[in-house]
């Protein structure tokens, strides 16, 4: 597939089943990620990949971000984030790490950042692996960001869950690029 017809015919795949992607096939979609538009080079992320029993780890996290300050989680709630956690066999956390930078602002370095997971779901699109960008309030969640280590200036940018289509993927929506121009 050319690169324009696969950029115009991308989809997510939200029912994922193993194999999840192989540690070369995580290079190869890294180094896709890294051509992403990038003020300055600042390289202003990084990633954290949960795969098998960390996504247990990762459940539990889940299940903490959505309970009460010292109470127990509630069994449905530990139910739902474990099913969560585990909806793919691979998660990619893709960072946006902020620094101070005379011409670069924070706005720009998160949208890098988001440039970086678009280009890596669309990697994973050309090499035959599912992709779903998710966030959800996980995404801005203190408990969720400070067990998973990131620093204060760290933000959670996407969570990719990655693995092997379980269904056909369907015909993406056409566009009509003129509704969404104008000339000044
Ligand atoms: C920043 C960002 C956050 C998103 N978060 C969610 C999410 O939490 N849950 C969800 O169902 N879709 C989320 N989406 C949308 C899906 O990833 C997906 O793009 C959408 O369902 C449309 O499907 P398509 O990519 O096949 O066109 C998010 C997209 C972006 C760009």
């Amino acid at each position: 597939m050319d690169a324009l017809t696969t950029l115009q015919s991308r989809v997510s795949s939200s029912l994922l089943e193993n194999p999840g992607p192989t540690p070369q096939q995580i290079d190869e979609m890294i180094k896709a990620g890294s051509r992403a538009p990038d003020h300055a080079g600042l390289r202003p992320w990084r990633f954290i990949l949960i795969e098998g029993d960390s996504r247990l780890r990762f459940g539990e996290l889940l299940a903490r971000s959505n309970t009460p300050e010292n109470a127990e989680p509630d069994p449905a709630i530990i139910e739902n984030a474990m099913r969560k956690a585990q909806r793919a066999p691979t998660i990619m956390v893709v960072v946006a790490s902020i620094t101070e930078h005379p011409k670069v602002p924070e706005i720009e370095q998160i949208i890098c950042a988001g440039a970086v997971a678009s280009n890596i779901i669309t990697a994973a699109f050309t090499l035959g692996i599912g992709a779903y960008w998710r966030t959800g309030a996980a995404a801005f969640s203190p408990i969720v960001k400070q067990g998973l280590g990131l620093e204060e200036n760290e933000q959670i940018v996407a969570f990719i869950y990655m693995g092997t289509p379980r269904v056909s993927l369907r015909t993406p929506p056409s566009i009509t690029p003129s509704d969404y121009i104008t000339r000044w």
